[in-house]
């Protein structure tokens, strides 16, 4: 199916403590924000592509991603759902309709598989709602009291790691996002506001290095993974 995509990337990236937002970083010879790009831009099924930026962003016009035609910018909010909103705002205006297909991803998940985005839109195209990639908890998970000390030691099998894209009907969402915001739900994806509302997001799996870049490690390891 035909798709339109928004990336917010208006964090802060506070636990990278780098000297920029954490997409401005470099794997290889471009930026993360780029790498991240790409898989979408190069796929024939996209209908347009908005980036919500914050307003003190002086990196984004120095890259040559900028000057794209089929990438457009939104002004990015206090919280993710903020960003979210402004990006789909900004896509209907460019004219996507509510029935539409929406794709939201992490700016700093650079290492996205043209195979996982193509599993991701086959595998939901039909389903009413839509979903997410994810992959299965592979480590033994620990609730954690106070003190420190374990509390309980949940079943892994029922826990999966929510990845992006994270694929819905834009009408849907944008409600969503609009009264789990106004709500103070705290909402750290998009299919935590769609589970609030009511709906049932679809998981599928997806591969693992697909990672969030969040602290200087997961860096390192993608630098080595692309050798
Ligand atoms: O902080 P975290 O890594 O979970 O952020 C995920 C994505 O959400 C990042 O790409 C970040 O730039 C974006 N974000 C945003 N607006 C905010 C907070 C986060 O666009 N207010």
């Amino acid at each position: 199916p035909s798709f339109w995509v928004v990336i917010p990337a208006a964090g802060v990236g506070a636990r990278m403590q780098a000297d920029r937002p954490k997409q401005y970083l470099r794997l290889g010879d471009r930026t993360l924000i780029e790498h991240t790009l790409d898989c979408f831009l190069d796929h024939p099924g996209l209908r347009g592509l908005v980036v919500s930026l914050s307003a003190a962003d002086g990196y984004w016009p120095t890259l040559a991603c900028a000057a794209d035609d089929r990438v457009n910018l939104a002004a990015g909010g206090a919280e993710r759902a903020n960003s979210v909103l402004a990006g789909i705002k900004r896509l209907v205006a460019l004219g996507a309709a509510d029935g539409d297909w929406v794709l939201v991803h992490d700016a700093a998940r650079p290492n996205l598989a043209h195979s996982d985005l193509a599993r991701l839109l086959e595998s939901l195209a039909d389903d009413p709602v839509g979903g997410l990639l994810a992959v299965p908890v592979r480590d033994t998970l620990k609730q954690v009291g106070p003190d420190g000390r374990v509390v309980a030691t949940p079943d892994r099998s029922l826990y999966w790691q929510a990845y992006t894209p994270q694929m819905f009907r834009l009408g849907m969402l944008r409600e969503a996002l609009g009264g789990a915001l106004a709500a103070g739900i705290p909402v750290t994806d998009e299919a935590s506001a769609m589970e609030w509302a009511g709906h049932a997001p679809r998981l599928i799996e997806g591969r693992a290095d697909n990672i969030k870049v969040t602290r200087p490690e997961d860096l390192d390891w993608l630098t080595g993974l692309r050798g």
